[in-house]
């Protein structure tokens, strides 16, 4: 199967990237390489381009005949969306329609999409479930909401068939340390503290107490729902949404006690005043993907995510780059 992984040179698409060349699969991957690494598109052909370009998309499309489609790219920080707005709803909203347009003309239907936990909101319970009302808090949350409405629509007038996977907070690096996490600039907590630790940065911002609980998932396991997803697809399953989290949460301060104990150094700490309106836990319950999906987390425990972002971090940018 040669499947379109779109914005697979970045972070959890070059790992699903690396699951599915192992299962067999050709992953081709288009990336305008704004967030994305050349040096993390190496499972399969790179086609350098823009969402937005429809030219190209639709030549791609021609080029390779693709049985599914993966779509990872979007801008990704909640913070940020915040600032942006019209930057966010343009990438991620009108860059998504764009790419449904241009499977809807090349008769491809199926379809991974990466959507999110900030759907949700503020949580009502304490694991989340797929029926959770979704109510997002953010410019980056309602987009991915929207997007996932788009893809309903698709679905009722195209027959398009979609599993759409919201991820509660990806973590860790490859087992084998040839991939991992290279945001720039970076927001996510991991990559942050041990960078802290290794002293390549001064100290960490803290925004509250310290005690917000998130439900980590290590990237490979995320990488590996997406081998499940496309057999799903595969196998007629149809439409369907799906958590993938651990349903454990972690507080902040335990996951910089456990990047202190991997590292065996202090991760230097600044408290500023708490964010008003981010929601104090969300974890995931993941019944459904056990269930339906046959996937569960195996990488995700503290210690296996926190010392493989370890390994990770800890090598120079030009070993990363493969030179
Ligand atoms: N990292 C997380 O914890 C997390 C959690 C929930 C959901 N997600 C979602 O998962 C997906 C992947 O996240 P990630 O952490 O790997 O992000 P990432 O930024 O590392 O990867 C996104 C990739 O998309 C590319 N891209 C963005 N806009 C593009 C465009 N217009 N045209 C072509 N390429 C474009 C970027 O260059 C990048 O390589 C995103 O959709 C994100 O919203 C991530």
């Amino acid at each position: 199967m040669t499947v379109l992984v779109m914005g697979g040179a970045g972070y959890i698409g070059s790992h699903t990237c690396k699951a599915l060349k192992k299962k067999g699969y050709l992953p081709v991957v288009y990336d305008n390489l704004q967030n994305g690494h050349r040096w993390a598109a190496k499972f399969g052909p790179l086609v350098v381009g823009d969402l937005l370009d429809e030219s190209l998309l639709d030549q791609t499309f021609k080029a390779y005949k693709f049985d599914a489609v993966l779509h990872f790219a979007s801008s990704i920080d909640c913070r940020a969306s915040m600032h942006y707005p019209g930057s966010y709803y343009q990438n991620n909203v009108v860059g998504s329609l764009a790419l449904l347009q241009a499977m809807q003309k090349n008769g491809v239907r199926n379809l991974v999409f990466s959507s999110t936990a900030a759907v949700y909101g503020l949580p009502e319970t304490d694991k989340l479930k797929e029926t959770h009302r979704s109510a997002p808090i953010n410019v980056y949350g309602n987009t991915k909401w929207m997007v996932e409405e788009m893809i309903h629509d698709f679905e009722r007038a195209h027959g398009f068939s979609a599993v759409i996977l919201r991820y509660f907070n990806a973590a860790g690096a490859d087992l084998d340390g040839e991939l991992g996490e290279a945001h720039s600039p970076e927001t996510h907590l991991i990559p942050i503290a041990l960078s802290v630790a290794l002293e390549i940065q001064s100290h960490l911002n803290i925004f509250g107490d310290g005690n917000a609980i998130r439900d980590y998932i290590h990237v490979t396991d995320l990488a590996n729902a997406h081998v499940n997803a496309l057999e799903w697809l595969a196998a007629g399953k149809g439409p369907m949404t799906f958590n993938l989290g651990t349903g454990k949460g972690h507080s902040l301060l335990e996951v910089l006690q456990m990047v202190e104990k991997i590292s065996q150094k202090p991760v230097k700490r600044k408290i500023e005043p708490k964010i008003q309106g981010e929601p104090p836990s969300l974890v995931a319950d993941p019944t459904l993907a056990h269930e339906l999906l046959g996937w569960k987390s195996v990488f995700s425990d503290l210690e296996t995510i926190v010392s493989t972002a370890y390994h990770w971090h800890s090598k120079p940018y030009c070993i990363k780059e493969g030179k």
